[in-house]
């Protein structure tokens, strides 16, 4: 049957004017994850919305995403109003673009994901999540958990990416961080989207934060191409991006270097960090999980080795189950580019899917008693799930180029930590998730780390 005959997936109807002129868009701009939700329970694992202009269909069950994602993905990009926010502050790089300049990014960082490179990186880990974890010698001590566990991943990807020789550069940059996202999230929510040159406060922000960033990086870049050999275990990555050649045997242009950079150094460390935050408090919650991970590292002897991550299956599945519940990456976005069918539903042209690994992951067909935390669905001997049953990474084409990088890593930290370390959350108030740019704990988590 051609598509343009079937219905359109069911959603929410919106009478009088002004609600047909904005749709769901006020309620979008309140809570996100109660208004999502809302529309999921009242209409199904398929269902069409309206914000302003844009007609949006949330998808929350693995038989719906797999048509974006990889049976029809040809006909789904990136060019949609969540994924441009990002290339506004990024540039267009390997997580926004699409076509051959996406393939080409692909084709630079392919050989930097090997496994003889990403053990490279986990020696790197070892070391790293040791010396970090060492900073907390007081036998007891209160710390901001997402602020510390963000530094750790920040200078490991910071090292992985740009090598051992610039360190104050990467403090630099760590430093422009945090006032960029917090202006990126102010960017997404505002509900008039104006140009980037408009003098709001948060655009002027946004671009103080990201001109330091671009002098920065443009100045690691102006090192790196002088040091004659790069002296690290592994190869940064960046060296792969400085000696790429297109097939008229060009270089990357200055721009496209700044941007792949910046991409990979916010891609790859503020969503491990966030799912580590996640992980220790699902723990925390969680005694009997905890004493059985307690076990499991317990039974590793000396300091801690690349072997060893094989003999950690609790600590993953422990990470695993943390990004089950809590995504960092909770719902991302594709425009269909030509009329399509999902189900027994019309996708029109232009619709753009919100694809929930959220709700997917807290689907009651596709995962038995979905709210409850238990690390052991991610053990070996588990049942085998769809593939699209977990979607912390992504999946088809464009999944994550790091997620092997990323899970060795939180292992890697996770087990570093529970070592040392007992802990308890002591924040005042429930820890729970904003939806801004990641799935972060609002506020400032507090917990009391008490030396073993
Ligand atoms: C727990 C950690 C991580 C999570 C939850 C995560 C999640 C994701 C998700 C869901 C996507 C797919 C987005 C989409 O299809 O629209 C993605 C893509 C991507 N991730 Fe990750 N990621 C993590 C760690 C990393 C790390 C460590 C790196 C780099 C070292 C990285 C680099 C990328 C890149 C470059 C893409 C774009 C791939 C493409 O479009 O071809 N990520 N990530």
């Amino acid at each position: 049957m051609n598509p343009s005959e079937l219905p359109s997936p069911p959603g929410p109807t919106y009478r009088g004017f002004y609600r047909r002129s904005v749709g769901s868009l006020p309620d979008f701009l309140g809570d996100k994850l109660a208004f999502f939700t809302k529309v999921w329970k009242d209409h199904g694992d398929i269902a069409t919305l309206r914000l302003g202009k844009y007609e949006m269909i949330l998808l929350s069950h693995p038989d719906q995403v797999r048509r974006p994602l990889l049976e029809n993905a040809s006909n789904y990009d990136k060019q949609t109003p969540g994924y441009q926010q990002v290339a506004f502050v990024l540039g267009n790089a390997v997580f926004t673009n699409d076509g051959e300049d996406w393939k080409t990014s692909r084709k630079v960082f392919r050989p930097a994901f090997t496994q003889d490179q990403i053990r490279g990186f986990t020696q790197l880990m070892l070391t790293t999540a040791e010396r970090l974890t060492d900073r907390w010698d007081q036998p007891v001590q209160i710390v901001e958990i997402s602020t510390e566990m963000t530094r750790i991943t920040f200078e490991i990807m910071g090292e992985a990416l740009l090598g051992s020789d610039i360190q104050d550069h990467v403090d630099a940059i760590g430093s422009s961080f945090p006032p960029m996202l917090e202006a990126l999230n102010a960017r997404a929510t505002q509900r008039l989207p104006l140009p980037g040159w408009f003098p709001t406060r948060t655009n002027r922000t946004l671009n103080r934060a990201l001109g330091d960033l671009h002098r920065v990086v443009d100045e690691v870049v102006r090192q790196r191409q002088q040091l004659a050999a790069n002296t690290n275990d592994f190869r940064d990555m960046v060296s792969y991006l400085l000696e790429f050649r297109t097939e008229d045997g060009q270089p990357l242009s200055v721009e496209r270097v700044r941007n792949e950079i910046l991409t990979i150094m916010l891609a790859g460390h503020e969503t491990t960090g966030v799912g580590l935050v996640w992980s220790l408090y699902f723990l925390s919650q969680h005694p009997e999980a905890m004493e059985k991970l307690y076990a499991e590292v317990d039974a590793l002897e000396g300091p801690l080795r690349l072997e060893d991550l094989d003999r950690l299956p609790y600590a993953k599945g422990v990470f695993y189950e943390a990004l089950r519940l809590h995504p960092p990456a909770w719902a991302f976005s594709r425009r269909a580019l030509e009329e399509d069918q999902i189900g027994p539903y019309r996708i029109k042209k232009n619709a753009v899917m919100i694809i929930a690994p959220y709700f997917v992951h807290r689907n009651p067909k596709v995962w038995e008693d979905p709210e409850e935390f238990r690390p052991e669905r991610f053990l070996p001997n588990a049942e085998k799930k769809d593939r699209f049953a977990f979607l912390a990474f992504g999946a088809g084409p464009r999944a994550c180029i790091g997620a092997q990088f990323a899970t060795n890593e939180a292992v890697i930290v996770l087990a570093a930590f529970v070592r040392k370390f007992r802990w308890k959350f002591v924040s005042p108030t429930p820890i729970k998730p904003t939806t801004s740019f990641s799935f972060r704990p609002e506020g400032t988590p507090m917990i009391e780390l008490t030396r073993r």
